[in-house]
């Protein structure tokens, strides 16, 4: 790899302990995948954040690098922690857990790093631009900002993630580069998609079937950002998928699909099927939706389907701290809250001790948390369009 002389003199030491190892684990996986060079990055978002994920050892590799003065040097943003920040005592979160928590995000805020803990950074004040080269980790925040937005991002790792933060460059290889960015397989979509959690279902399938490819989608009529959202979250959890196409609606997908690709058909039977899949469970104990974290569209969807309602059973919806302060001000948390709704923000149902605290079936609209919360938190499911999950949590 050519290095600048800046990077040679961090990396021989020169800059503190601190840096130093930072460049060389970027320089090592940057041979590991032949890239020529390191690029400046625009914007970071750190993964491993949770104390339920990154336990005792990650929490005191943070508090190392904090306590040796590591500062970021981009706009850096954290996937969600463990718990809501600030009400995890009413939500009952354990008392161990969130001193841990609480400990885990002073290291990553005495760093510089902005501590909004979300997976949807581009809906919370960090929205990169068009090839803009960024250096991102959760899964489904990469495969929005690639696909969505068109930026630039490898799905790094919590480490790697951090360790552009505190440099501002990344390893120019994979979908850095534009002949990496071509579609591999073809998902010709001949069923109607009318909710969030068909376009889950339509990605949990892509996903199994694109496994770290690049689909290309024919046939989605329409699609909001949001379930957009949801497609990608979706394949990125049952495949590896950090891109994808979709025709007339994604800003790449004319640029980057060639012939002769593998083709597979997503229609009724598919769906259905798909569905029975997920569905693991009945008669949820709680919901939890904002998988990815729920934007104000969808919130605002929430209250007003809890208008004059009230719920036998707990609604979470999990978003940002920024997105529930907007809640706030426009009158969503108060309806959702009347009819016995919580916003959860800073955290969600897969990085939070939801099996800790009780919980055993959880119904969710999110093919990503359908995909999930089995293995994770060892729940059994229920994957459901929003109406009909408000439906069975009713008094
Ligand atoms: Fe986000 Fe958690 Fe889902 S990190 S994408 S809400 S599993």
């Amino acid at each position: 790899m050519e290095l600048t002389k800046q990077e040679e003199s961090i990396l021989n030491g020169e800059h503190g302990d601190v840096l130093e190892r930072q460049m060389r684990l970027l320089v090592r996986l940057g041979e590991i995948y032949n890239a020529d060079k390191m690029i400046p990055v625009g914007s970071v978002q750190v993964a491993g954040v949770s104390y339920k994920s990154i336990g005792d050892p990650g929490l005191d590799f943070l508090e190392d690098i904090a306590s040796k003065g590591g500062k970021v040097r981009v706009l850096t943003y954290l996937n969600p922690a463990g718990m809501d920040m600030k009400d995890w005592k009413e939500l009952g979160f354990p008392k161990d857990f969130a001193e841990k928590q609480i400990r885990i995000m002073r290291a990553f805020g005495d760093m510089g790093i902005n501590t909004t803990a979300t997976c949807t950074p581009y809906l919370a004040g960090n929205l990169p631009r068009f090839r803009e080269h960024i250096a991102w980790s959760e899964s489904s925040a990469v495969s929005f900002a690639n696909s969505v937005i068109g930026a630039r991002t490898n799905r790094e790792g919590g480490p790697s993630a951090l360790a552009s933060a505190l440099l501002g460059v990344t390893p120019n290889y994979g979908l850095h580069l534009e002949e990496n960015r071509k579609a591999t397989i073809r998902i010709n979509v001949n069923t109607e998609l009318k909710t969030s959690s068909d376009f889950g279902a339509l990605g949990y399938w892509a996903g199994k079937h694109a496994k770290n490819g690049i689909p290309f989608f024919k046939g989605i009529r329409d699609a909001n950002t949001d379930e957009l959202k949801f497609l990608g979250a979706a394949m990125a959890a049952s495949g590896a998928v950090a891109l994808y196409h979709v025709s007339g609606l994604t800003p790449e997908a004319d640029s980057q699909v060639g012939g002769g690709l593998e083709t597979f058909d997503f229609g009724d039977k598919e769906k259905k099927e798909t569905y029975e899949t997920l569905n693991t469970g009945q008669n949820p104990d709680i919901a939890i939706l904002g998988c990815p974290h729920a934007s104000i569209r969808e919130i605002a969807y929430v209250a007003s389907l809890l208008e004059g309602k009230r719920l036998g059973k707990p609604l979470w919806i999990c978003t940002s701290r920024a997105m529930k302060q907007l809640a706030d001000n426009l009158g969503y948390t108060l309806k959702i809250r009347k009819a016995g709704g919580r916003i959860v923000a800073d955290t969600c149902m897969v990085v939070s001790p939801i099996e800790e605290m009780g919980y055993k079936r959880t119904g969710v609209n999110s093919g990503k948390a359908a995909n999930y919360l089995p293995g994770f938190c060892k729940q059994e499911v229920i994957f459901r369009d929003v109406e009909k999950l408000v439906e069975e949590l009713l008094v």
